[in-house]
Formats: structure tokens, C-alpha cells, sequence
């Protein structure tokens, strides 16, 4: 018999957690082996789903010690205070939670190898804005000299800002045009040169849209992703459980590896 994939959420209570939860339970490989909510949640000690109760995250070495996968979807702060520990219960760790501080990632990077177990960090699940991302970088490559914007539209409960998936997107750009620099707010005094433009706004039910605005001097050219439902992130997730399940090479990994 195929062993199950046992995997613990962190944010099981949450929009996108939630989700991925549900999509566990309906799988036949996955087994939801805990749910973490946050240390005050009202959802403490209740059966979030069948057999399955709200846990703090002081239990989580213990949920750990039954699991093969911990997936966090909290939030900022939770997961910069929880990741970078995740290795050392020679479990593998799945990171989609966005703008994690960096000294925890790099933390969590040597854990991984010290470890030899694996992690995958994506601040975007899903298929399209992994291709959004390459064609990005392409066309930053390619149209050198033209201003360079990126706009994001989130939910208004969104914690970060700009958005995770724009500031990888804003980091790729970066590399593929030169362009070092960054602005978050114009002064009205004309045209910025050599500065990647950056704007968020928040509008109550958007999931997530993100658009890069290649603008030369006769022509411009635009890209776009909207994602229409959060299930565009679960169903990544679920993927990257299925692709790391196993993996004990003490490397950290990106969505593109999942799709490829
Ligand atoms: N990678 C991707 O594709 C992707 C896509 C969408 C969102 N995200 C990111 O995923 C994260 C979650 O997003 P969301 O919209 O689902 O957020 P959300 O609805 O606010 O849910 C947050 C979850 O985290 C839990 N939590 C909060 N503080 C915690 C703590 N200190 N310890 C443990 N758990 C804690 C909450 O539990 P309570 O019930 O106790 O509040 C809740 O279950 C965000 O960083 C977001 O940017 C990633």
C-alpha cells in the first residue's frame, strides 16, 4: 500500500489554509495530520474537520513527530518566528506564507542542509503567476530602456504590502533590466528614470491581480495575472506536497521545479 503523505497545516483556519485543508480531506494520498491556529484563536481545541482539533503552535513538535510535511499559511510574524525551526523535526516544510523576515529564511536554509531534509517557498502557488514571473524577467531582458511599473490589487485583510508575489516579481525584474532601484511614491515632478515603479491597492474581494507596465517612448506593453479563485493556490499546494514528499536533499526549492 502507498504510505500517506502526513501533513500538518499552519493556518488552518485561514482563507487560503482552510482551503488546502479541504483539498487534503478530499484527496486519497494526503493525510491531515494537525492544524495549527494561532496561540489566542478562538478556534482552540475545536474539531476544525473530522477527528482533526485546533492546535497551538507550542504543540507543533509533537504534531510533528507523526508527519511527514508542516505547509504554513499564517501570517508574517507567525512564520517568521516558526519556519526556521520546522527542519530540525526532520520533517519537510512547505512556505507559502509571504514576507517572512529574511534572517528566518536564511536560518531555515542552513536547518534544511544541517538536516538533510527539504523546503519549498513560494509566495504563489499557482501555475499562472509561475509563468507571469518567467515572462517578466524575459521581457525586463529584452526591453531595455523602457520604464518599468508593477501594480498589485489585493483583498483589503491583506496583512502585506505590496504583496509577496509582487515583490518577487519587483526582484526578478530587478536581475533581468539593471534596474536597481525603487520608487513607492512619485513627487509629481515628471518622469523617474532608471526606477521600477511600484503600486499597491487594496479593493475588498480581489484575490490577487498583479500586472507589470513596460512603457518606451512609441509603445507599451503590459502583462497581466488575475487569480479568479483562491483554489489557483491550493491546488499548487497540494502539488508541491505530492513533489516534495520524500525529497531528503537538504535543498530549498521553488515552484518552478513542481511544474516543470
Ligand atoms: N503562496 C501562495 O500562493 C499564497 C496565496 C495566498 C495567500 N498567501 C499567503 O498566505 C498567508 C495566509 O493568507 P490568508 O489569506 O489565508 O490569511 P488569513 O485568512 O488571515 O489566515 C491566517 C491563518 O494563520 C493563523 N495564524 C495567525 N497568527 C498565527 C500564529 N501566531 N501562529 C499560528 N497561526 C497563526 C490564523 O489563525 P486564527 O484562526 O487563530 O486567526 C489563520 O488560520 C499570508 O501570508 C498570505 O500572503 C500565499
Amino acid at each position: 500500500m502507498i504510505p500517506l503523505i502526513r501533513t500538518v497545516v499552519g493556518g488552518a483556519t485561514g482563507k487560503l489554509g482552510s482551503m488546502v485543508c479541504e483539498s487534503i480531506l478530499s484527496s486519497d494520498d494526503i493525510e491531515l495530520a494537525g492544524a495549527i491556529v494561532s496561540p489566542n484563536s478562538r478556534s482552540l481545541g475545536k474539531e476544525l474537520f473530522p477527528g482533526v482539533f485546533a492546535s497551538s503552535p507550542s504543540d507543533l513538535p509533537k504534531l510533528l513527530k507523526n508527519a511527514d510535511i508542516y505547509v504554513d499559511l499564517t501570517s508574517p510574524e507567525a512564520a517568521s518566528a516558526l519556519v526556521d525551526n520546522i527542519p530540525e523535526h526532520g520533517v519537510s516544510l512547505i512556505l507559502g506564507t509571504t514576507s517572512v523576515s529574511a534572517e528566518t529564511l536564511e536560518r531555515m536554509k542552513d536547518n534544511v542542509a544541517k538536516n538533510k531534509t527539504s523546503a519549498l517557498i513560494s509566495s504563489n502557488f499557482a501555475e499562472g503567476v509561475n509563468a507571469f514571473w518567467k515572462a517578466a524577467e524575459q521581457l525586463a531582458g529584452m526591453l531595455k530602456g523602457y520604464d518599468i511599473k508593477i501594480l498589485e490589487t489585493h483583498h483589503s485583510q491583506k496583512k502585506d504590502l505590496p504583496s509577496g508575489t509582487a515583490m518577487e516579481t519587483l526582484r526578478r525584474v530587478q536581475n533581468a533590466s539593471g534596474i536597481t532601484e525603487t520608487t513607492y511614491e512619485r513627487s509629481g515632478k515628471g518622469p523617474e528614470q532608471k526606477k521600477i515603479e511600484m503600486r499597491s491597492m487594496r479593493a475588498e474581494n480581489v484575490v490577487g491581480d498583479h500586472t507589470v507596465i513596460f512603457t518606451g517612448n512609441t509603445d507599451v506593453l503590459e502583462i497581466t495575472h488575475k487569480a479568479v479563485s483562491r483554489e489557483a493556490f491550493a491546488i499548487g499546494c497540494i502539488d508541491s506536497i505530492r513533489w516534495i514528499f520524500g525529497k531528503k536533499d537538504g535543498k530549498v526549492h521553488s515552484m518552478y521545479e513542481v511544474f516543470e
